[in-house]
């Protein structure tokens, strides 16, 4: 064999190898029974839109951060789940007619009603990149499937958080492993707009 197909044959193993994984149909993440005990809140992020997000994590995911503060990916099967709300509406802003919401005296968002939209996010494989991770949506007060395209617009935006494994909140969930506090943020862009979380 001259020695120029002996150079490729590493090349051809790892093509192989990424492509089989990448043939697989997207793996579907199961409903989280009781999600509230079984997983661990580390943070509320309100929103001026008035929608308020629960986030939840496995608590192997925590392990994994006691391990390696510095953890860059997590071990496969990691789940994290979004809890959404939406909060009071108390009026208009006069100036721009803006809706206006209710808030505590710390100026979090008064929550009265439940958006029925559980975002799931579970890694699959070890390793770096969008590939790894499978997303899903439940209704969470009947457990039956949301329908979305999977995984769509939600691997489109979470690409960008690729660096931190595919999730924009690692901050705050590093916070939450080092300090056992659940994190509170307040992101003023609207909808699913990316805030940076420090
Ligand atoms: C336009 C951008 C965008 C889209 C589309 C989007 N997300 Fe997210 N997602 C975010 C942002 C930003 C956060 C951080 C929490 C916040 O700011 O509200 C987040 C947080 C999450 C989290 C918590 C872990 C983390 O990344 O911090 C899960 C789980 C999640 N999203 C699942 C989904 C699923 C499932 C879909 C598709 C149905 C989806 N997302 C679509 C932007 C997006």
């Amino acid at each position: 064999m001259k020695p120029a197909s002996w150079t490729r044959a590493p090349l051809l193993v790892v093509l192989t190898v990424f492509g089989a994984a990448s043939a697989q149909s997207p793996a579907v993440v199961p409903y989280p029974q009781a999600y509230k005990t079984t997983l661990v809140r580390y943070a509320v992020v309100d929103r001026s839109d008035g929608m308020s997000r629960d986030l939840y994590v496995s608590r192997d995911a925590i392990e994994a951060l006691r391990g390696d503060p510095r953890l860059k990916e997590f071990p496969a099967g990691v789940l994290f789940a979004l809890d959404v709300h939406g909060a009071r509406a108390i009026g208009r802003d006069a100036k721009t007619g803006a809706p206006l919401f209710e808030v505590t005296p710390q100026g979090r968002l008064v929550r009265s009603k439940h958006e029925r939209t559980l975002h799931l996010m579970q890694k699959v494989r070890p390793g770096f990149g969008s590939q790894n991770w499978a997303f899903g949506g439940f209704d969470p007060t009947t457990a039956e499937p949301l329908k979305l395209q999977l995984p769509g617009d939600c691997h489109l935006c979470h690409q960008a958080a690729v660096m931190s494994d595919m999730t924009f909140s690692l901050n705050l969930l590093k916070h939450f492993v080092s300090s056992g506090t659940v994190q509170y943020s307040l992101c003023r862009q609207p909808g699913r707009q990316p805030c940076p979380f420090q």
